[in-house]
């Protein structure tokens, strides 16, 4: 396959990706059994490395996976991947690390060593919706109870996401005792009077590394920061509503099931945030866009 970024590592080795083979029974393709992240770059640099190494150790160390690197390994590794790729421009990595290549049982294969790799490719960002904002459904959260964990079982998430694009929308947000978690592949966040609120940290949302920034940023702003559930009900009455992700940045969401939030445009809180992102993440006006 062409690419821009053929490079990938594969285990702790640089190789060409159209030379990375599986055998089929392998515990990420017959059990989901494994772990991944997504890692935003911005003009050949990473952004918030460490908070996503950190969350994969984390993740590896809940489903009992022993990866094969230490934290300062993959770092290097990372890093060395954009400069055998000679990354300049907005791009993400993708990488997973999975329990491992043995016959196929349910119970943990004695002796194997984690399949981990990870690739880059460009990832202009979303300009268009970033500006107007975004779309959305809703769905009931029929995930397991352990969402803190970035796994590769995403068959709810690719299920929402599909219905929300059949529907000609962005994302699909979901719901849980009445509560909104997040959405199919980020987080979301509402605003009312002046105040930012949003599921807590708990099991059962990814904890967002943009999340993080997104906490950091409203503190720096002085706008209050709640972790605090907001209901379906709440949506309806809402000023503002967003999600972030590290592809989807700080995206406003200007509807809900075909309802307007707010006035129908995104929202000065919102662009607060979405300028205090674009300031962290030293994003330039010559960065790539679609
Ligand atoms: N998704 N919640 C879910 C369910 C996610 O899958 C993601 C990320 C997030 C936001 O996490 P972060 O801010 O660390 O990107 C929240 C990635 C981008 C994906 O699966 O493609």
């Amino acid at each position: 396959m062409s690419t821009k970024y053929p490079i990938i590592i594969s285990q702790t080795k640089f190789m060409h990706r159209d030379t990375l083979h599986y055998p089929f029974e392998e515990r990420g393709l017959q059990f989901g059994d494994g772990v991944y992240e997504v890692i935003r770059i911005y003009h050949g640099a990473y952004y918030l490395l460490d908070e996503h190494i950190n969350r994969l150790f984390r993740s590896a160390a809940a489903v009992k996976i022993t990866l094969p690197f230490t934290k300062a390994e993959i770092t290097d590794l990372l890093h060395a991947l954009l400069l055998k790729n000679d990354v300049k421009t907005d791009a993400k990595v993708y990488l997973q690390a999975t329990r491992g290549s043995a016959p196929r049982e349910h119970t943990f294969p004695s002796n194997v060593t984690a399949n981990f790799y990870a690739y880059v490719t460009e990832q202009p960002r979303n300009k268009a919706n970033l500006e107007n904002g975004v779309q959305t459904i809703t769905k009931r959260d029929v995930r397991w109870e352990n969402c803190y964990i970035k796994s590769l079982n995403l068959l709810p998430n690719v299920l929402a996401k599909q219905e929300a694009k059949e529907h000609g929308c962005y994302e699909a947000i979901l719901y849980r005792d009445g509560l909104v978690t997040e959405c199919s592949s980020s987080n979301v966040y509402l605003v009312k009077d002046g105040k930012i609120y949003t599921h807590p940290a708990t099991r059962q949302i990814l904890h967002g590394c943009v999340r993080i920034r997104v906490e950091q940023f409203a503190k720096k702003l002085g706008i209050p920061f709640s972790e605090t559930g907001f209901s379906l009900d709440d949506i309806a009455t809402a000023d503002e509503l967003f999600l972030s992700s590290s592809t989807s940045e700080i995206m406003p969401i200007i509807a809900v099931d075909d309802k307007p939030i707010g006035n129908g445009k995104p929202g000065s809180i919102t662009k607060q945030l979405q300028a205090e992102y674009e300031q962290d993440a030293a994003i330039t006006p010559e960065h790539t866009t679609i």
